[in-house]
């Protein structure tokens, strides 16, 4: 098998086969594609776009390109929630100990900012000394006896999407439904919850500008999700303007605790409350 073949293939709109997705992602892996050949591919992929078939096996092939979390040693319904990332979103520091409290399990690995999205471990590091890596027995003891612990991502969680991130940030092909949805699902398939809710952003300060895209992109996400025996559901938000009225790490975290007190902006306390809501439905505990 050849990558220019491949790069030919999709450039003149034809579907890639699963070996030849699966030999592309290997290739991203173990280094032997350079980077113009993977560029080149991107931007195939970008104006060809992929279907529900070769977006599901991008993602399965990311996901197997590193570790898999087993959580099976967490008792309990294990829920993750991810953004599709915003401003001012600080929705997780609210979210996850509600549903820990109603006795959901939240092992949750988050991300740093991307672009000009904020992401929920630079927020939880305004904590002076607060270890946001920690070891995975430390993360399901720490789970087990609270219900929730917030991590960094692990170093070899989906590496194939970490390069592949990267470059597509320096090549103008992030905006591509089939390949965000394939970067977020991987690292979330990858991190081993049974449940996920997605929260996919709308709007000037979001990747989707439109209603329509985000519908796409939030459908494209549980697709993927079912073919992988997840339970998902998404929530469409509004980003035209910052969630709440705080920006930046250590404001982030005083709003998102006024909410968990009770006080806070509306806005933010009903996203929290919709989100907290389709976490505990889909484990199946309330409607
Ligand atoms: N978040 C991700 O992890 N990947 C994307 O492509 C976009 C947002």
């Amino acid at each position: 098998m050849r990558v220019c073949d491949i790069i030919v293939k999709k450039r003149n709109g034809s579907e890639l086969s699963t070996e030849e997705i699966n030999f592309f992602v290997k290739g991203i892996t173990n280094e032997s594609i350079p980077d113009y050949q993977i560029s080149a591919l991107l931007m195939a992929i970008y104006f060809k776009g992929m279907n529900e078939k070769e977006t599901s096996d991008l993602t399965l092939a990311m996901v197997k390109s590193g570790d898999i979390v087993d959580l099976s040693g967490i008792r309990g319904v294990k829920v993750d929630k991810h953004s599709t990332g915003g401003v001012g979103d600080k929705t997780t520091l609210v979210v996850a100990p509600v549903a820990a409290a109603c006795g959901l399990k939240v092992a949750k690995m988050s991300g740093r900012g991307l672009g000009h999205t904020g992401g929920t471990v630079d927020k939880l590091e305004a904590f002076e000394g607060l270890k946001t890596y920690i070891s995975r027995q430390d993360f399901f003891d720490i789970v087990n006896k609270t219900g929730i612990a917030l991590i960094g991502q692990s170093g070899n969680l989906a590496p194939a999407d970490k390069r592949l991130y990267a470059i597509r940030d320096v090549t103008g092909t992030v905006e591509s439904i089939p390949l965000i949805a394939s970067s977020i699902m991987s690292k979330k398939i990858a991190s081993g919850a049974d449940c996920i809710v997605l929260d996919v952003k709308v709007g000037s300060g979001a990747f989707m500008k439109t209603k329509e895209s985000a519908e796409e992109l939030a459908k494209a996400m549980i697709k993927i999700g079912d073919a992988a025996g997840k339970k998902c559901d998404a929530v469409i938000s509004d980003m035209d303007i910052p969630l709440g009225i705080s920006i930046g790490n250590s404001l982030e975290v005083i709003e998102a605790i006024d909410v968990l007190s009770g006080e806070g902006p509306d806005d933010l306390k009903q996203e929290c409350v919709l989100l907290a809501g389709k976490m505990l439905s889909l484990a199946g505990i309330g409607s």
